[in-house]
């Protein structure tokens, strides 16, 4: 063997807040594509609550969706003996890497961010919190603590991490050479999932209406009626198309596409026989609820005992801990703390 080999394997990090209900779209997007990957890279998920709190919440529901979604990550096919997965507040370092980075964080590239525009737009003015305008500050700080090579995320997502490159750069610049500069991994497949009630929309696990989104733990019965009632438009081809009009029927397409894996063509040819859209509503139907069933088998396995899931995610904060641990030890020195005697 080389020595080449024994070079450490790249890292990821990235992570979902526990808020809301995780969707097929985040599956598709985010959770199958980290399972696929977790073999490649030396991975670290992570259960964002400390980001779940920048607008208003309920704390038992923080509680209740911190184990869910960890839960969901296993179910999911993330594997705890391959890779980390772990609860953001259990690692201290993220808040206190956090503070440090906001005081190198010029007030204009926060003001910038769309999202913070948006999230902000949705609350009265003089209610919304200085976290929500840090976000991006805290998104930062989980990254960076673990020197990623990689951040899988959505487009949306990708405005955060150009601030995290630029916080790296200006932290090495000002400090000396400390952080990893992270690159985007923006999801191939399954990564625009629209709104089943409404196609010009990004499916949202946050969005109230009811027949929205498919959400992970959704029955049989619940994920047909969301799709049937899906909005399509007049016509009756069954094609992959880029026609606004048509996004209802494409959005269709491509879930059956990510789902099943076949190509375009061969998706057509299938449906080029079908009687109109309900033949291929039923259809999709039919895949997701074949591709639920084993999550929310093991979901139920895996959740059967809260101890179960508990005791991984202690596992899991020790090993983050030690690696965002050194990293912040790094940046106390850079940044001229006087180190606590021991
Ligand atoms: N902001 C991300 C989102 O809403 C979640 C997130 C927080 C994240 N910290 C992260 C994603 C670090 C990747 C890496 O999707």
């Amino acid at each position: 063997m080389s020595d080449s080999s024994f070079q450490r394997r790249k890292r990821v990090l990235s992570g979902v807040q526990p808020s809301g209900n995780l969707t097929i779209g985040n599956y598709l997007g985010a959770l199958k594509q980290w399972a696929r990957e977790q073999h490649r890279f030396e991975s670290f998920f992570c259960v964002v609550d400390l980001h779940a709190i920048t607008t208003p919440y309920d704390p038992a529901v923080l509680r209740a969706k911190t184990r869910e979604v960890a839960a969901l990550y296993l179910a999911s096919g993330i594997d705890p003996a391959i890779s980390t997965i772990f609860v953001q507040s259990h690692v201290p370092a993220h808040s206190e890497l956090a503070w440090l980075l906001n005081c190198i964080t010029p007030l204009g590239w926060l003001y910038r961010m769309t999202q913070f525009k948006d999230k902000s737009a949705k609350q009265q003015a003089e209610s919304v919190g200085a976290g929500l305008l840090a976000y991006p500050v805290l998104m930062a700080a989980d990254i960076l603590l673990y020197q990623a090579d990689a951040v899988p995320v959505g487009d949306d997502q990708r405005q955060h991490l150009e601030i995290t490159r630029d916080l790296a750069q200006r932290f090495n610049h000002l400090f000396g050479e400390t952080f990893t500069i992270p690159e985007a991994m923006i999801p191939l497949a399954g990564a625009r999932i629209r709104a089943f009630d409404d196609p010009t929309a990004k499916m949202s696990k946050s969005e109230a209406s009811e027949y929205h989104a498919v959400h992970l733990l959704d029955s049989p019965d619940k994920v047909k009626k969301t799709v049937l009632r899906a909005v399509t438009d007049s016509g009756r081809e069954i094609a992959f198309s880029g026609d606004p009009e048509r996004a209802g029927v494409n959005n269709l397409l491509e879930l059956y596409e990510a789902l099943t894996g076949q190509s375009r063509d061969v998706i057509e040819a299938h449906f080029a026989s079908a009687r109109g859209y309900g033949d291929l509503k039923k259809e999709v139907a039919a895949v997701l609820i074949e591709t639920l069933e084993p999550i929310q088998a093991r979901y139920r396995e895996l959740t059967r005992d809260d101890a179960y899931i508990d005791d991984l995610l202690a596992e899991g904060a020790a090993r983050a801990a030690e690696v965002a641990g050194a990293t912040l030890a790094l940046v106390h020195e850079r940044m001229g703390f006087l180190k606590a005697r021991a």
